[in-house]
């Protein structure tokens, strides 16, 4: 029987000596295989008396039993080594620092543009938002602008493709088409009541948007922000213009004490026109005039091409520059930072 002992240690060591499942099955397959050792021996027996067989077989089962276990001692031990390893691969260590992930912010120009939006929605102005590539029509002809003005030169205005010769499309030099866009559209829904000799609620809106102009350096870039701004009404004075924008100005720079002037100007869409600069009574820009706005009472011309009766209807317009307005109220001093794009500058508006 010391023979069958031999057998079974040698097995057990076999196992012992297998590190992978498909080692420990061949190791297996010597012992336990069809022509295993074990295997072998169970052939043996039939040429035994049948005492001897008995006693031989016994023998021989209780060995087969022993690498039996062995074996499955040593697939336990290997599934669990793996199971270990796998744990070890996968471990998540949950006291390392997080990866940060830096919170984003609205650009500076984007703040100033919600900021207009809240203060003017407050004082019940709409917002309108149109289109960037104009026709000749709503940029320059339908605002009273003749076809000889500057405004209109290869030089100032970026043409694009489409349209006609004497129509053609271009990008939009300011906001100022939008008091059309937006005047023909609340025309033509109260059209029947005012044929009807009745009325239209106010027109009363802002319209804020990028603009474009052949202009590069530190205070002009060639894509630029613009606000328009527009109140048509049966009643409407150039009284109401300086009420609102010198109350639109002190909230925007949380100053009560700012200073407004209306400079007598020039613009073809409104008669007559006025500059507005505003002036700081403290901080580091007091004493200084600074534009911020063109502005004036809304010419008969625009009224009419608004598809209303510029004896009836009165109003005023203004368009203001919100990158200006947006380096005023955090002083910067060069316009460019504000496309550079450059998460150094614009972190700081978080
Ligand atoms: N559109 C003018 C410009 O770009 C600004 C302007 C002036 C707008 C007077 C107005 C206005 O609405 O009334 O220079």
């Amino acid at each position: 029987m010391n023979a069958l002992d031999d057998m079974v240690s040698l097995a057990r060591s076999a196992f012992e000596q297998a590190h992978t499942p498909t080692e420990l099955e061949n190791a297996k397959a010597q012992f336990l295989g069809k022509s295993g050792r074990i295997t072998e021996l169970m052939k043996g027996l039939a040429t035994l008396s049948v005492d001897e067989k008995k006693s031989q077989g016994a023998a021989i089962n209780v060995a087969k039993q022993a690498i039996e276990s062995a074996l499955q001692e040593r697939r336990a031990a290997l599934a669990e080594a793996e199971l270990q390893t796998q744990l070890k691969a996968e471990a998540l260590d949950v006291t390392l620092p997080g990866r940060e992930r830096p919170a984003g912010g609205l650009h500076p120009v984007s703040l100033t543009l919600e900021r207009i939006e809240a203060i003017f929605g407050s004082m019940g102005f709409d917002v309108a938002d149109g289109p960037e590539i104009e026709s000749d029509w709503f940029n320059f002809t339908a605002l009273n602008t003749p076809a000889d003005h500057p405004a209109r030169s290869m030089h100032d205005t970026f043409y694009v493709e489409g349209g006609s010769p004497d129509a053609p499309n271009l990008l939009r030099t300011h906001t100022s088409p939008m008091q059309i866009r937006h005047a023909v559209q609340h025309v033509k829904r109260h059209r029947a009541a005012l044929d009807a000799g009745q009325g239209m609620p106010e027109i009363r809106v802002i319209a804020p948007g990028r603009t474009y102009r052949v202009d590069s350096d530190a205070t002009h870039s060639p894509m630029f922000h613009q606000c328009e701004g527009l109140w048509i009404g049966e009643n409407v004075s150039f009284k109401d213009l300086k009420h609102v924008f010198t109350d639109f100005c002190r909230t925007f720079f949380e100053s009560d004490d700012l200073v407004l002037r209306f400079r007598p100007s020039f613009f073809p869409f409104t008669e007559p026109s006025a500059e507005i600069d505003i002036q700081f009574q403290s901080g580091p820009l007091a004493g200084r005039w600074l534009e911020v706005a063109g502005s004036g009472q809304v010419h008969p011309n625009v009224v009419r091409n608004m598809g209303l009766d510029p004896e009836r209807f009165i109003g005023f317009a203004f368009g203001m520059g919100p990158d200006r307005l947006t380096m005023l109220r955090y002083g910067v001093n060069d316009l460019r930072l504000f496309f550079d794009g450059d998460v150094r500058f614009l972190s700081q508006f978080r």
